[in-house]
């Protein structure tokens, strides 16, 4: 390499450098700032609304079954309360990257229900959504498993958009057969959740480059709700 060559590359990986600083900077930096406490109703600080607008589908898929903090009851986060606080709120770590952070919305409402003191039930009095028991229907299967643990990846806008699971047609009209009604063997979805070829096991424990992503195998029950949804025929 002549000394001419040795700086012109020299000028071309500085500039790279620069070009990559600034891209990651750029990727860095949509961290929302967070709407203040005011912006939320008295009615809305109840755990049942926080947990399934916030909670459910941004931290369980990870944070389930077999993860590591559990988050899936009120005792559990109120246990846990002051690390949610600081990872999700002040750090902005969680949910875990490569996911997308939290918006301005869910960052607004976690930080006014914790500022409120995180209580069971809203100030109103009002209750919140009443989970929907796990069993061998759409909607069950979509609130308890889909929602949380499959659309941070499958759904418009999510890495994996062009596999949406967001919908019952999504399931049933997929090009990759899916859901095979009455057939849970071949049904795309058990072959996945299953874990049939390893490799291809969903939700995934590892990335593209081998690192841990976090998300956990679904559980036994988990898996039985979807298969026998399809051996009735999905039409429920
Ligand atoms: C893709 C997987 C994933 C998602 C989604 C996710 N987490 Fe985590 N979380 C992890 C892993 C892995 C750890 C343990 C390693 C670490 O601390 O980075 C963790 C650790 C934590 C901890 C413990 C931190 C500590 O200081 O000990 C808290 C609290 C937490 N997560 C809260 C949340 C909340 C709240 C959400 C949703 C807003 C969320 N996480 C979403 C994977 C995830
Ligand atoms: C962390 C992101 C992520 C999560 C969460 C996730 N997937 Fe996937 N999924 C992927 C990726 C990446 C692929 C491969 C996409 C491709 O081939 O283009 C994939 C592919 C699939 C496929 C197609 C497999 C094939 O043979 O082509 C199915 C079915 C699937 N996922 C189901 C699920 C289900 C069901 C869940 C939830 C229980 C889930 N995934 C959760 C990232 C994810």
């Amino acid at each position: 390499m002549s000394p001419l060559d040795r700086i012109n590359s020299f000028i071309i990986t500085a500039a790279a450098g620069v070009l990559s600083s600034c891209s990651y900077s750029i990727q860095k930096n949509p961290v929302p700032s967070i709407p203040s406490a005011q912006n939320y109703k008295q009615s809305e600080l109840g755990f049942g609304n926080v947990y399934s607008r916030v909670i459910r589908p941004n931290c369980i898929g990870c944070h389930g079954n077999g993860g590591g903090v559990n988050l899936e009851s009120y005792a559990n986060i109120k246990a846990n309360l002051t690390k949610i606080y600081q990872a999700a709120i002040v750090e902005r770590k969680m949910p875990k990257a490569p996911n997308a952070p939290l918006s301005a919305d869910d960052l607004g409402l976690l930080n006014a229900w914790i500022q409120a003191g995180a209580p069971e039930t809203a100030p109103g009095g009002e209750p919140g959504p009443t989970p929907i028991p796990l069993g061998p229907n759409f909607a069950s299967i979509k609130y308890n498993i889909l929602d949380s643990k499959c659309l941070l990846c499958h759904a418009p806008g999510k890495p994996v958009a062009r596999i949406p699971l967001v919908t019952k047609d999504d399931l049933l009209n997929s090009p990759l057969d899916l859901v095979l009604p009455g057939n849970p063997d071949e049904s795309g979805i058990m072959l996945a959740i299953r874990g049939v070829n390893p490799e291809k096991l969903m939700p995934p424990p590892k990335d593209a480059n081998g690192s841990p992503t976090g998300f956990t195998k679904l559980s036994a029950q988990e898996i039985n709700a979807i298969a026998q949804w399809i051996t009735n025929g999905a039409n429920d």
